[in-house]
C-alpha cells in the first residue's frame, strides 16, 4: 500500500506538533512547509532524528518550496499569525485571509485532489476564506475548533468527576468563538448523561471555561495553545485518511443543515475517507436553536468581511 502524504502547512508551534503528533500515529509521510527559510527544515530534521526513538516511520521532510507537497492526501493549514494577549480570535482576520488566500493556491496548484483541513484563526472566518478559494467540493475542506474544544470540556469533566477522559463524549456547534455552545444535555460519560452526574452550576462553570479555553493559555504563556489544538487536527486527518468514520465536531458546510443558509460552522459530522461524509442534525431545544443562530451570524459578519480581503 502506497503510504499516504501529509501535508502541514506553517512550522511554527501548531504546524510542528502537528506534524510530530502525525508522524507518531504514522499516519503517512509528511510535509512541513514555511516561508521562514530554515525553519520548517530543521524542525523537521530534527523530528526525524527523533523517529528511531520514538519507534515510527513515517518520513519527516521540510521545505520552503511547495512543488515538494505535491500530491498531498490531506493538508493541514496551520499558517498565520497566532493570537497575542489582549487580541481577539476575530483581530487576526484580514493578516490571516492573506495567508490563507496564498496556501490555498498552492494547495490548489500542487495537491488538486487532496482534503483540507484548517486550523488558523478565526477559524469558521478561515476556513470558509479556504473554501472559496479553493473551489473544491464542499466535503473536501473544514475546520479543526470543535475537536478541541470537546476535549477542553472532556478534560474538565474527567478531572471534576475523576474518571477517563477517553469515557467522556461531548458536543458542541458553532463557530470557535466566545459563542460556541457546547451541549451538555448530549454530553455523557460511557453513555450517562453528565447531567445525572454534575450539578447544572458546576457544568455551566466547565462550558465556560471550554469557551474561554483558547484566551486561558494565551494569558498564561503570552501565545495560543498548540498541543491539543494540533491533536484535534491529526484526529481529524486520521479519521480520513483510515476511514475511521468517527463523529465530531468540525467546521462543516451547512445549507439546509440547521438553517445556516451555506456557510461552514461547527457542527457534530462523520468524517471518513468521503472527507465530511455526513452533518449529523440535532434536535436542538430552543434556547440552543437561539445561541447557534448568534454564533452562526457572528461567523457570517466575519466571512463578508473576508470577501473583501480575497
Ligand atoms: C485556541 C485557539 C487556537 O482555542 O483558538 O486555543
Amino acid at each position: 500500500m502506497k503510504r499516504k502524504k501529509i501535508t502541514v502547512a506553517g512550522a511554527g508551534n501548531v504546524g510542528a506538533t502537528t506534524a510530530f503528533i502525525a508522524a507518531q500515529r504514522q499516519l503517512g509521510d509528511i510535509v512541513l512547509i514555511d516561508i521562514v527559510k530554515g525553519l520548517a527544515e530543521g524542525k523537521a530534521l530534527d523530528m526525524a532524528q527523533a523517529s528511531s526513538l520514538c519507534g515510527f516511520d513515517s518520513r519527516i521532510s521540510g521545505t520552503t518550496d511547495w512543488a515538494q507537497t505535491a500530491g498531498s492526501d490531506v493538508v493541514i493549514v496551520t499558517s498565520g499569525m497566532p493570537r497575542k494577549p489582549g487580541m481577539s480570535r476575530d483581530d487576526l482576520l484580514a493578516k490571516n485571509t492573506e495567508i490563507v488566500k496564498s496556501v490555498t493556491q498552492q494547495i490548489v496548484k500542487y495537491s488538486p485532489n487532496s482534503f483540507i483541513i484548517v486550523v488558523c484563526n478565526p477559524l469558521d472566518a478561515m476556513v470558509n476564506a479556504a473554501a472559496m478559494i479553493s473551489g473544491f467540493e464542499k466535503n473536501k475542506v473544514m475546520g479543526m475548533a470543535g475537536a478541541l474544544d470537546t476535549a477542553r470540556f472532556a478534560y474538565f469533566i474527567s478531572e471534576k468527576l475523576g474518571v477517563s477522559v477517553n469515557d467522556i463524549k461531548c458536543v458542541l456547534m458553532g463557530g470557535h468563538g466566545d459563542d460556541m455552545v457546547p451541549l451538555a444535555r448530549f454530553t455523557t460519560v460511557s453513555g450517562i448523561p453528565v447531567t445525572e452526574l454534575i450539578d447544572e452550576k458546576s457544568i455551566a462553570n466547565m462550558v465556560q471555561r471550554a469557551r474561554m479555553g483558547g484566551i486561558e493559555i494565551v494569558n498564561l504563556m503570552g501565545t495560543s495553545a498548540f498541543y491539543a489544538p494540533a491533536a484535534g487536527a491529526v484526529t481529524m486527518a486520521e479519521s480520513i485518511l483510515l476511514d475511521k468514520k468517527m463523529v465530531m465536531p468540525c467546521c462543516a458546510y451547512c445549507d439546509k443543515e440547521y438553517n445556516v443558509g451555506g456557510c461552514y460552522v461547527g457542527v457534530p459530522a462523520v468524517l471518513g475517507a468521503g472527507g465530511v461524509e455526513k452533518v449529523i442534525e440535532l434536535d436542538l431545544n430552543e434556547k440552543e436553536k437561539q445561541e447557534l443562530a448568534i454564533s452562526v451570524g457572528h461567523v457570517k459578519e466575519l466571512v463578508d468581511i473576508v470577501k473583501k480581503h480575497i
